[in-house]
């Protein structure tokens, strides 16, 4: 199976999760598409959920294949999100962000009494960090924002390039809420909480990736089939 073939199975899974009447955070990337593609499908058939976007993206393909929609001021409590990541750790520590829409992926999630990661067998590592960990920020002080980052960062033990993301035509990319992202090429992070708290206490940090305690189970496909890891 082609990695696109193990998304789309880990998505799957995730529907047998997935009960009438249920308030669903969508989540962003290739593997949520797959399940948003999935849910349509299973809905067309009777299911019936209301669900929040976690992004534009996301927002435009629930639309256009017809998926009731709400938003976290309408439906502030959400029973489950199912979402992709760049990184997971056997803890359920994830490194998120890499499509750029960490911040409200992150709300979502901690709206959501359960999170279901789906994601092929790669995105599972011994440590995190050798994704690079996306870092929103805001673009006022940029460069004293950056520094900070770097101090703090250092302070736990993590040291690498912070650099500005840019899209494939040049121009620095910008999400959905009109933020920046550094992207911190630390390798490997040794403990993720505190780099966490740290990067939370820097004025001009709007998020970052790494989401520590929130999701509940993740569904990983390789070649040997499905993997179900659960938090306990
Ligand atoms: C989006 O900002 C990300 O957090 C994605 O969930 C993550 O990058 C995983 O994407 P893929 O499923 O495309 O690998």
């Amino acid at each position: 199976m082609n990695a696109e073939a193990l998304k789309r199975e880990s998505a799957r899974r995730a529907l047998e999760y997935v009960k009438p009447g249920m308030k669903l955070g969508l989540g962003t990337g290739s593997t949520a598409a797959h399940f948003v593609d999935l849910l349509a499908e299973k809905m067309r058939g009777g299911l019936s959920i209301v669900g929040v976007p976690t992004s534009e993206a996301t927002r435009k393909q629930a639309e256009a294949l017809g998926i009731p929609l709400t938003t976290l001021d309408e439906t502030p409590e959400l029973d489950l999100t199912v979402d992709g990541a760049d990184e997971l750790d056997s803890s359920l520590s994830l490194i998120k962000g890499g499509g750029g829409a960490l911040l409200r992926e992150k709300i979502v999630a901690s709206a959501s009494r359960e999170m279901i990661v789906v994601a092929d067998e790669s995105k599972a590592v011994a440590a995190l960090g050798r994704f690079p960990l996306p870092v929103e920020v805001v673009d006022f002080g940029l460069e004293a924002t950056r520094r900070a980052i770097a101090a703090v960062s250092g302070a736990s033990g993590c040291r690498g390039d912070l650099i500005l993301r840019k899209k494939a035509d040049g121009h620095v990319f910008v999400t959905d809420q009109g933020h920046v992202i550094l992207d911190a090429h630390f390798g490997r992070i040794p403990d993720a909480a505190v780099l966490a708290k740290g990067l939370a206490q820097v004025p001009g940090v709007v998020e970052h990736g790494l989401f520590i305690g929130l999701a509940t189970r993740a569904i990983l496909a390789g070649a040997e089939g499905i993997r179900v890891i659960e938090r306990s």
